[in-house]
């Protein structure tokens, strides 16, 4: 299956539409989701912290690299300024700076080179330096203190923001964080057959392997799907930084069980690719994200191997077109988004909207190297 340029184009001009009219509707708001049609405000310094607030500046800076047009810029700006507070609550903050300001700040640095923005998040990418247990060997996820031994697969989404730092200041010392943290993840969390699993506990001390949960997916042992494509994305984006084989290895390996299963609901995310059999419960947000890393490492592999993952994407993407609310009724995009498999069951949520206009604006052939 080629590129289908037409629906690729559609969909480019729907974002465009219904962008530039939030993005004047909701400029002095981050949004999370949206109540009765309108977007939700996550501003408050209780929640300034939440580690989705950098969903909607990225979404606003992808469209100003899409189209140039003035007013994203402005309004993903505002909602960063907001954020200066979260970067200074420490006690709130959590491995998933990189989330809030490399695809945010980062991305507005890398296309415009503003020194507010490079500050921001070189900043982002130092907190995550200090979560980095050296004798253990992993990125320490959440703060609360029973925690102290917790790393889960979404880490590898922030681990790009360590090699952009790396890059940005000529420290090596960034990168090899990283590559500790990559390390440490391929052994422990990617499973044989390309599945991941959600949290790993391990001793803080020793590194030594001590347990995993089921997390955000149905049970122990299941494959929470969003946490799939975390894995198949952050490896992708870690071959993409250091060019070692074996992270692009893994992510293909995540690929090929990611697409084998998404088949299988005619590629409509479920929640869990292993929950009860004909359970509808489905994340719109793992399908998004997961076209994404497919197309990033269709960019990474010869010329022979690039359909297979590009179909994947594509297959993805129509499915999730199907999800998405065009109306000026509904201030979000794409909905049927979910959580965790125990809670917060379909409803449009920020990254949704963000990932599936990143896998649009990839195949409108824009400048990806702004990305992660
Ligand atoms: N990073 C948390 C989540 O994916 O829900």
């Amino acid at each position: 299956m080629a590129i289908d340029k037409k629906f690729v184009e559609e969909c480019w001009a729907k974002l465009d539409e219904k962008l530039s009219r939030t993005a004047v509707s909701s400029y002095d708001k981050i949004p999370y989701t949206t109540v009765d049609g309108v977007h939700d405000d996550k501003k408050a310094y209780e929640t300034i912290d939440h580690w989705t607030n950098g969903f909607w500046p990225a979404l606003m800076t992808l469209m100003y690299a899409g189209t140039k047009k003035e007013q994203y810029l402005k309004t993903g700006r505002n909602a960063m300024s907001y954020m200066d507070q979260g970067l200074m609550k420490w006690s709130g903050l959590h491995h998933d700076v990189g989330f809030m300001w490399n695809i945010s700040s980062g991305m507005d640095y890398r296309i415009t080179g503003d020194e507010t923005q490079r500050n921001r998040f070189l900043l982002a990418a130092n907190h995550l330096m200090g979560r980095f247990n050296k004798d253990a060997g992993f990125i320490r996820a959440w703060q609360h203190e029973a925690h102290i031994g917790w790393a889960i697969i979404d880490c590898m989404m922030n681990i790009p923001i360590l090699y952009r730092a790396s890059e940005d200041i000529g420290d090596k010392r960034f990168a090899m964080v990283a590559d500790a943290h990559a390390e440490k993840t391929a052994t422990y969390h990617v499973r044989e057959d390309g599945s991941c699993n959600h949290i790993n506990e391990y001793d803080p001390l020793t590194g030594e392997f001590v347990q995993t949960f089921g997390g955000q997916g149905y049970q122990l042992g299941s494959s929470w799907t969003r946490g799939q494509a975390w894995g198949l994305y952050g490896f992708a984006l870690a071959y993409k930084h250091t060019k070692n084989e074996k992270y692009l290895n893994i992510a293909k390996r995540i690929a090929h069980y990611f697409m084998a299963c998404a088949a299988r609901t005619n590629w409509l995310t479920p929640c869990d690719f292993r929950q009860p059999e004909g359970e509808e419960l489905y994340d719109t947000t793992a399908g998004a994200c997961a076209a994404c890393g497919l197309l990033e490492i269709a960019d990474s592999v010869p010329e022979l191997e690039q359909s297979l993952y590009r179909d994947g994407a594509m297959n993805l993407l129509k499915a999730l077109e199907k999800e998405c609310d065009w109306t000026d009724k509904e201030d979000s995009i794409m909905q049927r988004g979910t959580e965790a498999y125990a809670f917060g069951h379909h409803k449009p949520i920020i990254y949704g909207d963000y990932f599936f206009a990143e896998a649009i604006y990839r195949l409108m052939g824009f400048d990806s190297s702004i990305l992660w």
